[in-house]
């Protein structure tokens, strides 16, 4: 089976890319996937969930991760050896869910430093490409990109070897517009030749946060109108399941099982994102 690449990113913070690139992550080990979860965001979200004892130091450093391999590549002035690459993934196994296990390159705010030095040297659009092909020993199915809520050379980086574009985008007024920058960033990376024309095969506008109120209502109806046939049927319900998901509280099991309105159409969101991602495959 091909290699489903997909970055989940907006330009705007806090609608809920983390939280979906978890779920997602979760979502398609259980189904029996090989997953790895990268975490291109600095700020470490992602690899927060879940993280075990055995990689952050007593400063609270995390010891692995993107921010390893970009400070060994400054050092060598932009080598980086396959074995180094390998020894920064961190396989989650979340403790009464081991059916969910994945694997994570985590991030550390450390990696922050090196944004410039990676766009100036070019590097921000090779070296996602040399982390996937390094780790084509693992026979990933399924490769999730968190991507952080600016362009930036970890945006880049993402959108560089994606499949797929997750775009997922709060049903609040003021959050509509921003899917259409995160669209637009793919958009001129294509036209000036950083991504090729037809790298990105699939864009999927999640509407999140979704609230039984006007304001929501009419933000949500917004998203549908701007965007139209790239905005996903079923959409992610604001619902307090998703920050228990998040702190490690909840499991994908328990969301397979939970009768409740707000568990159905998360589950709904998950199964239509699974369809849309391995349909790209059968045309192969
Ligand atoms: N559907 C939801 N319902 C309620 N709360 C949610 C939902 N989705 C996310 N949250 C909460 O909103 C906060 C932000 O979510 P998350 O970190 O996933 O967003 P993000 O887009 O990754 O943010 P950032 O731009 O900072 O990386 C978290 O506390 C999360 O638990
Ligand atoms: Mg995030």
């Amino acid at each position: 089976m091909q290699k489903q690449i997909c970055s989940v990113g907006n330009l705007k913070g806090g609608v809920g890319k983390t939280t979906l690139s978890l779920l997602l992550s979760r979502y398609f080990a259980l189904k029996g996937h090989d997953v790895l979860l990268v975490d291109a965001d600095p700020q470490g979200s992602a690899t927060q969930h879940l993280l075990s004892d055995e990689i952050v130091d007593d400063d609270g450093v995390i010891t692995k991760g993107m921010h390893v391999l970009l400070d060994v590549m400054l050092r060598s002035g932009g080598s980086i050896e396959d074995s180094v690459i390998e020894s920064q993934l961190h396989h989650v196994v979340p403790k009464d869910s081991p059916n969910e296990a994945y694997w994570l390159l985590p991030n550390f705010l450390t990696a922050s430093y090196y944004d410039s030095y990676l766009t100036a040297n070019g590097f921000h659009l090779t070296l996602m490409k040399k982390v996937l092909r390094t780790l084509d020993n693992y026979s990933f199915t399924v490769v999730i990109i968190d991507c952080p809520p600016y362009v930036n050379a970890f945006t880049t980086s993402a959108l560089v070897v994606s499949r797929h574009l997750i775009v997922p985008v709060e049903s609040a007024p003021i959050s509509v517009v921003s899917a259409r920058l995160m669209l637009e960033t793919a958009a001129r990376y294509m036209r000036d030749g950083l991504i090729p024309p037809d790298a990105i095969e699939q864009v999927m506008i999640v509407p999140t946060k979704v609230r039984r109120t006007t304001a929501s209502s009419l933000a949500y109806k917004q998203i549908q109108h701007y965007y139209g046939d790239y905005v996903t049927s079923s959409y992610f319900p604001f619902s307090d399941l998703a920050n228990k998901f998040y702190a490690g509280a909840y499991s994908m099991e328990k969301l397979l099982r939970d009768s409740s309105r707000a568990a159905g159409k998360i589950r709904s969101l998950l199964e239509e994102l699974e369809t849309k991602i391995l349909m790209e495959d059968s045309g192969e």
